[in-house]
């Protein structure tokens, strides 16, 4: 494996920012399918694959969505021609035959805290992988918390084992954000070397 160029790690990351507007552009199916392709191209444990993605694209959807978030992300969402709902499966064992079938190892999961426990783990290690892809792609993300998690459950996920984690705004990128990006931690702080 070679280092990427310098221009692919300014669109991955230097020039990258948590983005609370975009273009009206809206973005296609075959690139949601894409994303939720490249996302599940992350490591996981027993190649799990818990992260489940619940998009968000249509005004009705928007609009029944609104509920579900807090007063001051409410502007970001309407603006955004995609919302993606990151959510891990707690049903993930179900399909681990599937996606591990070199042993059944369903029996690590059998105490239900320890299986959301992975599940969480590896969903936000797939959604951190989503943000790299979607930057690739060309798209920027404006990801938040600010949300009602039992609600967006109760609203778009009743009828399945999906808990939403965090949301994210998704568009094409017309310009930067106008605030300056906040500082970040030096290598000392964020690291040990043994
Ligand atoms: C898990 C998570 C939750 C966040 N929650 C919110 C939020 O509720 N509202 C908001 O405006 N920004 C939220 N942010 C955006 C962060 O403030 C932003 O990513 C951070 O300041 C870095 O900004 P930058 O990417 O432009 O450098 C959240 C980001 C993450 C990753």
């Amino acid at each position: 494996m070679t280092r990427l160029n310098d221009a692919a790690f300014d669109q991955l990351f230097h020039n990258a920012r948590s983005h609370p507007t975009y273009a009206g552009k809206a973005i296609d199916a075959a690139t949601l399918e894409e994303l939720s392709a490249l996302a599940g191209l992350a490591p996981t444990a027993f190649n799990q694959q818990p992260l489940r993605v619940l998009y968000v694209t249509s005004e009705e959807g928007k609009a029944k969505l609104d509920e579900a978030i807090v007063p001051g992300n409410k502007p970001k969402v309407a603006a955004a021609p995609a919302i993606a709902i990151f959510c891990y499966d707690a049903n993930f064992v179900e399909t681990l035959p599937k996606v591990f079938p070199i042993a059944d190892v369903r029996g690590y999961f059998a105490d239900p805290a320890g299986a959301a426990a992975a599940g969480q783990l590896n969903a936000l290690i797939q959604s951190g992988m989503f943000i790299a892809a979607a930057r690739g792609l060309g798209l920027g993300m404006g990801p938040m918390i600010g949300f009602d998690p039992a609600k967006v459950k109760e609203l778009f996920l009743a009828d399945n084992g999906w808990q939403p984690l965090y949301f994210s705004t998704l568009g094409y990128v017309e310009a930067q954000p106008e605030y300056d990006r906040l500082p970040r931690l030096d290598f000392e702080e964020v690291a040990k070397v043994a």
